[in-house]
């Protein structure tokens, strides 16, 4: 019987491929350097029972369609996937498999450094400091907000929202969040706009779907305090990023920390050179033993589809 054949659409961290190895897989491994085109993406899929791809490849109909009676599964080395279009590969049978529960703790981790640098103003003092633009220490000088005694509003109540929670419990805040179906847990808030209003600092941890595309948009920016810190590690399009700049220029918030972005790689201009402004490379998820988790999880899931078992992480329509 010829081996099942898995395309890994770029180089993970050395262990990831295990289960792909060890089942006996033939396993071919793209783009050391750059990712597949979609050309080549489309080309390649025909060939091969599974793939492992990454956030940054768009796994979309045209290139279902081109893997359809061979491809069985496609497994996401993250755990957002809205970059694979759900409803074409459940019309076509094919498995969609994504990596949550390994990553919340160091993605939890990103989103309160992101707190606290914004909240601190980090970014602007070092930039600063490194372009010897420091004078001297002064009393006035790079005052930020403090995060002892603060409120937290999570949008969203997932695995990663409640890591960041206990975070924030351990830093003396006081954590609220909101999220669609009623949590009944303490701190639960029905409604977001009260949550936006009441919040000293605002974390967002909900995936990107239609009804959260621009969630935080220019209306909803109003509504916070002047004193806000706004942070997304979530996807970049929740929130609308123009209006946000404009919020940041305006001293209508205090202060943002990113890790995603609307269009990645690209960023907003009017965020690049807004004031109180922390920018991070999508890098929520990026320690060693995390990204080699996230690897080595997805790369399970494709063996257990093709193996006729349940996988660990089935994604549903
Ligand atoms: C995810 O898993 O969705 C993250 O964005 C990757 O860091």
């Amino acid at each position: 019987m010829t081996p099942k054949r898995v395309l890994v659409t770029r180089h993970l961290p050395e262990g990831s491929l295990d289960p792909l190895n060890d089942a006996g897989f033939d396993v071919v491994q793209h783009g050391e350097t750059s990712p597949l085109t979609p050309d080549e993406l489309s080309d390649e899929i025909r060939r091969v029972d599974g793939i492992v791809c990454l956030l940054t490849d768009r796994v979309d109909r045209r290139i279902l369609e081109a893997g359809a009676g061979r491809l069985r599964v496609v497994a996401n080395v993250a755990v957002g996937y809205d970059n694979i279009d759900l409803a074409a590969a459940n019309d076509l049978g094919v498995a969609v498999c994504n990596t949550p529960g390994v990553l919340d703790d160091t993605t939890a981790d990103l989103a309160f450094l992101l707190i606290l640098a914004a909240s601190r103003v980090m970014s602007d003092a070092e930039r600063d400091l490194r372009a010897g633009k420091w004078t001297g220490w002064a009393v006035n000088q790079y005052l930020g907000q403090d995060v002892h005694g603060r409120t937290l509003g999570l949008v969203g109540w997932g695995r990663i929202a409640r890591r960041v929670a206990d975070r924030a419990r351990g830093f003396g805040m006081q954590v609220f969040h909101h999220a669609r179906r009623p949590s009944g847990e303490s701190g639960y808030v029905s409604e977001l706009d009260d949550l936006l209003r009441a919040a000293d600092v605002v974390s967002i941890h909900v995936p990107l779907r239609e009804d959260t595309y621009h969630l935080i948009g220019p209306r909803r920016i109003g509504l916070m305090k002047p004193t806000a810190v706004l942070v997304n590690t979530a996807r970049g399009p929740i929130v609308d990023e123009a209006a946000l700049a404009e919020a940041l220029h305006a001293n209508r918030i205090f202060a943002a920390g990113l890790d995603v972005y609307e269009d990645e790689p690209n960023v907003h201009p009017r965020l690049l050179s807004a004031p109180r402004t922390v920018l991070l490379p999508h890098v929520g998820s990026a320690s060693v033993a995390t990204r080699t988790a996230m690897g080595r999880l997805a790369s399970r899931s494709v063996v257990d589809v093709l193996c006729g078992r349940l996988p660990p992480t089935l994604v549903t329509v």
